[in-house]
C-alpha cells in the first residue's frame, strides 16, 4: 500500500477536521437534539456556526447553541450585514437539523424570507437535511413533491425514523439521531472514488438449524461487513448488503437483504450478483457445516445426541460458475498466524483478494470494533496494524482501486 493511499484513508476518517459546518436549526421539537449534534460535529474537528429560525428559538435557546458550538449564533438577517452571504460562502457543508416541512418547502421553491432560507439560496455546496415532523405531514403529497424536488438538486436526506412522535402518535417523522447525521455529513463530503462500482457485500454469521428451536452459529457480529458496506456507499459505490442475524443498525442508502441460514445466503448472493456486479465482498462467516437433517419438531432429551453434519456449498465458488465474474474479495478467518492457509483459500476459491485475520489475536476478528489484517492479492501482501474496522474497510478499497488503476 502506498503512503499516499494511507494518507487518503486517514484523511477520509478525519474528514470533518477543520471543516466549517453551517448548522441550520428550524422550529421543531427535535431542535433539542441539535445541541448534541453541534457538539458531536465539534468533536470531529469541525467548526460549527449556527443559524436559527425564529421558530427554532421557541424550542431551544441561542445561548445553548452558542455554548455547544463555541461560536456566535445567528438568528436574524439583520444580526450582521451580509451574513446571508458570508456564512454560506465560508461553509464546507450546510446541515439543516431539524428540517421542518416549512423550510423544505421554502428551499424547494427558492423562497428567501429569513436568514436560513437566504443562506440556502446563496449556497452552492453540499447540503444535508434531517427532516422532522408529524407523520401526517411527512406523508402529505404536497410535502412529498417539495422533498423530491429538493433532493433532485443534490441535497442529501438523512432520516426521518419511524417511532413515537412528540405529539403522542406513532409513525414516520422522528429526526435521525445526531450520530447518524454526523455519519451522513461525513459521507456527503467523502470523495466518490468508487462511483460506478456495483457491490454485493455479505456480513454476519449464519444459523444452521438442528430443529425449530436450536441452531449452531458463530461469533460474527457483522461489524466488519457493515463497515465495508458503509465505506463503499460513502465512496460512491452502489451496495447490496446481505446480512446474517446481527444487532447492528442497517446502514442507510444501501440495499439490504436479511438472511439466516447459509442456504439462504447462497440464494441471496446468487440473486444479487448480476451481470453488472463489479465486486463481491464475502465478509460473512458462513457456516462450513450444517446438520444433515433438520428435525421438524423439537428434538427430545433422551440422552446423548449425535448429529451428522454435511459440508455446506461454497458461495464464492458458486458465483464463479455464473458467467462474467465480479472482482472477488474474500476473508480468511484463521486461528493462528497461518497466512499460507489464507493464500491457499484464495487459490482454491479463485479469489482476487483475500483478507487474512487471525481471530485469536487481541483486537482482531469477531465482535470487536477493530481488526488486524493482511490484505493478500495477486500482486502481493499488505500487512496492517490494529485499526478500526472502518479503517480496514477503507484500506481494502484503497488497495482495490490501486490494483484497478
Ligand atoms: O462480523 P465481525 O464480528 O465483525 O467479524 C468479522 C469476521 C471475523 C467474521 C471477518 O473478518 C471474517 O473473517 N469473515 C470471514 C469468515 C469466514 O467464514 O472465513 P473462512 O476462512 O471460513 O472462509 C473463507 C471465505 O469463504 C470467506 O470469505 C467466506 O465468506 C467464504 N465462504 C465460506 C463458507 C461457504 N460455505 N461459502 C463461502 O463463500
Amino acid at each position: 500500500m502506498t503512503s499516499s493511499s494511507l494518507r487518503k484513508r486517514k484523511k477520509r476518517l478525519r474528514i470533518l477536521k477543520n471543516k466549517r459546518v453551517l448548522l441550520g436549526i428550524t422550529g421543531g421539537i427535535a431542535a433539542y437534539k441539535s445541541i448534541d449534534l453541534a457538539r458531536r460535529l465539534g468533536d470531529e474537528g469541525a467548526s460549527v456556526v449556527v443559524a436559527m429560525t425564529e421558530a427554532a428559538k421557541q424550542f431551544v435557546t441561542p445561548l445553548s447553541l452558542e455554548v455547544a458550538s463555541q461560536n456566535k449564533v445567528y438568528t436574524s438577517l439583520f444580526d450582521e450585514p451580509m451574513a446571508h452571504i458570508s456564512l454560506p460562502s465560508s461553509a464546507d457543508v450546510m446541515v439543516i437539523a431539524p428540517a421542518t416541512a416549512d423550510i423544505i418547502a421554502k428551499f424547494a421553491h427558492g423562497i428567501a424570507d429569513d436568514l436560513l432560507s437566504t443562506c440556502f439560496l446563496s449556497y452552492s455546496g453540499k447540503v444535508v437535511i434531517a427532516p422532522s415532523m408529524n407523520w401526517r405531514m411527512y406523508e402529505n403529497r404536497i410535502f412529498g413533491e417539495n422533498l423530491r424536488k429538493l433532493l433532485s438538486t443534490g441535497v442529501v436526506q438523512v432520516g426521518p425514523e419511524r417511532g413515537d412522535l412528540a405529539c403522542g402518535e406513532e409513525g414516520i417523522g422522528r429526526m435521525a439521531e445526531p450520530a447518524e447525521i454526523v455519519e451522513t455529513v461525513m459521507s456527503a463530503l467523502t470523495e466518490k472514488d468508487l462511483a460506478g462500482e456495483k457491490m454485493v457485500i455479505t456480513a454476519g454469521p449464519t444459523r444452521e438449524y438442528l430443529d425449530p428451536v436450536r441452531f449452531i452459529s458463530n461469533r460474527s457480529s457483522g461489524k466488519m461487513g457493515y463497515a465495508l458496506a458503509r465505506a463503499a456507499r460513502d465512496r460512491g459505490a452502489s451496495v447490496i448488503l446481505i446480512s446474517g442475524p446481527s444487532y447492528l443498525k442497517k446502514p442507510q442508502g444501501v440495499g439490504f437483504v436479511g438472511v439466516e441460514t447459509s442456504a439462504q445466503m447462497m440464494k441471496s448472493v446468487k440473486q444479487s450478483v448480476q451481470g453488472d456486479t463489479t465486486v463481491l465482498v464475502m465478509a460473512a462467516a458462513v457456516a462450513d457445516f450444517s446438520p444433515a437433517v433438520t428435525s421438524r419438531t423439537k428434538i427430545e432429551k433422551t440422552g446423548d445426541l449425535n448429529i451428522p453434519f454435511r459440508q455446506t456449498e461454497d458461495i464464492i465458488s458458486s458465483v464463479l460458475g455464473a458467467g462474467k465474474r465480479p472482482y472477488i474479495i474474500g476473508f480468511a478467518a484463521e486461528t493462528g498466524n497461518n497466512i499460507a492457509r489464507a493464500q491457499k483459500k484464495m487459490k482454491v476459491k479463485n479469489m482476487d483478494m483475500v483478507v487474512f485475520n487471525d481471530v485469536t489475536e487481541a483486537g482482531a476478528g469477531f465482535d470487536v470494533d477493530t481488526n488486524k489484517v493482511v490484505i493478500i492479492d495477486r500482486k502481493g501482501k499488505t500487512r496492517l496494524e490494529v485499526m478500526s474496522k472502518d479503517s480496514v474497510a477503507d484500506a481494502i478499497f484503497d488497495r482495490f482501486i490501486e490494483i484497478k488503476a
